[in-house]
């Protein structure tokens, strides 16, 4: 089992550089305030002793590796880090590796890894959008720019594809197989921008790319570093996709029917960004589907590049009232229900234990975020 780590990733690094980034993680607690041992904010995690200590263990590991010598480039590398988040796919990691061995180096190496890939492609993801805040924080290309923004990502991506290469040849190839479907899937998004005509075909193709490969890689991980068998190790694999598709749906959910103070960031961004989700998918092919689509038309670039960038509350409510009318909202939550049953079967077919019924709390936990009425 892991003890509280005496070095990660950047105490491998040498010598002087490696007190000046002792300094830095003095720093990076202090400056925020924030206490290494984060808070665990995922259902069930504390009943596992050691998972909590190996979150704390992957938490100090993480700021190891996004620290370098050159505080004003740490403090780029380390922005999205310290501003939060539930640290979902390390928990998936370690909580898959549990049905296999207790917890080691390789599993904390994991779950960094996966870390550092979801948090670089956040970096990325908010040059791409153009968006001003992320996690209730001005966003990096906000705050800076975007070259910035985008160094400091693939910063962090080859951080991960180093630490990946520690985990061997297969882990390697899962790692670099999975940030290659973050980009076919947020490609499919972006071609697919402000297309009223955009399908159920397309929602699919992105939100399997671009959120659930990465989940379900986590899991999948999680199952191979803990040397569970090749059928536990898949059956994790389906689990972690089924509950990605869920946490995008949620997501997207949250996006039309959450204000700003819930989510971090203001409603209706992905209506602006033409980003069109599933319940838009399905309003638009509805009986309100000429109405939504008026409403929708002012984001759209205009031939001189003018469009309406932001959605006022009057507008975000008549769109909403038009989705729950038409049964769009409903429809959404129904499909997420499917894929969390599908969820569920997948743990079926793991051996009973206390960590599969933390797995199934944790999807259930997914879904509740969405404030509708069930
Ligand atoms: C957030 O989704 C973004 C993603 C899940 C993936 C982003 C992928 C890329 C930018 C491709 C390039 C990736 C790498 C690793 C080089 P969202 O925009 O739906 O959610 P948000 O509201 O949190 O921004
Ligand atoms: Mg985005």
């Amino acid at each position: 089992m892991i003890q509280a780590h005496a070095g990660g990733a950047g105490a491998r690094e040498i010598g002087r550089t490696g007190f000046r980034l002792a300094r830095c993680r003095q720093s990076f607690g202090a400056s925020r305030g924030i206490a290494l041992a984060t808070k665990n904010t995922l259902p069930g995690i504390d009943a596992f002793p050691d998972i909590a200590r190996g979150l704390v263990d992957v938490e100090e590991a993480l700021t190891d590796t996004v620290l370098v010598a050159d505080p004003s480039i740490s403090e780029t590398t380390s922005y999205l880090l310290k501003a939060g988040g539930k640290r979902v796919r390390p928990a998936l990691v370690l909580l898959g590796s549990k049905f296999g061995d207790s917890i080691g180096e390789s599993a904390i190496d994991a779950a960094v890894a996966v870390e550092l890939i979801h948090l670089g492609s956040l970096y990325h993801d908010d040059v791409i959008d153009e968006s001003d805040t992320r996690r209730g924080l001005p966003s990096v290309n906000a705050n800076w720019n975007n070259t910035i923004a985008i160094l400091a990502g693939d910063f962090l991506l080859s951080k991960a594809s180093e630490i990946g290469a520690r985990l061997g040849r297969e882990a390697s190839e899962l790692l670099a197989r999975t940030l290659g479907d973050l980009v076919k899937g947020e490609l499919r998004e972006l071609t697919n921008a402000y297309n009223l005509e955009s399908g159920l075909d397309d929602y699919w193709h992105v939100i399997e790319n671009k959120t659930a490969a990465l989940i379900s890689a986590s899991a999948r991980l999680g199952g191979m570093v803990g040397g569970t068998s090749q059928q536990v190790t898949n059956d994790l694999a389906e689990y972690g996709f089924r509950i990605g598709i869920v946490f995008q749906i949620a997501d997207d959910l949250l996006d039309l029917v959450s204000t700003e103070e819930e989510i971090g960031k203001p409603p209706g961004i992905d209506l602006v960004e033409g980003t069109y989700t599933l319940p838009v998918i399905h309003g638009l092919n509805g009986p309100n589907g000429d109405q939504l689509g008026k409403l929708l038309t002012p984001f759209t670039p205009a031939a001189d590049g003018s469009r309406r960038n932001e959605i006022g509350d009057a507008e975000l409510t008549e769109i909403r009232d038009l989705l729950r009318e038409s049964g769009s909202i409903t429809y959404a939550m129904d499909q997420a229900r499917e894929h969390l049953a599908a969820a569920d079967q997948a743990l079926a077919r793991l051996p009973a234990n206390p960590v599969r019924d933390a797995l199934e709390a944790m999807g259930e936990f997914i879904l509740a975020r969405v404030p509708l009425p069930s």
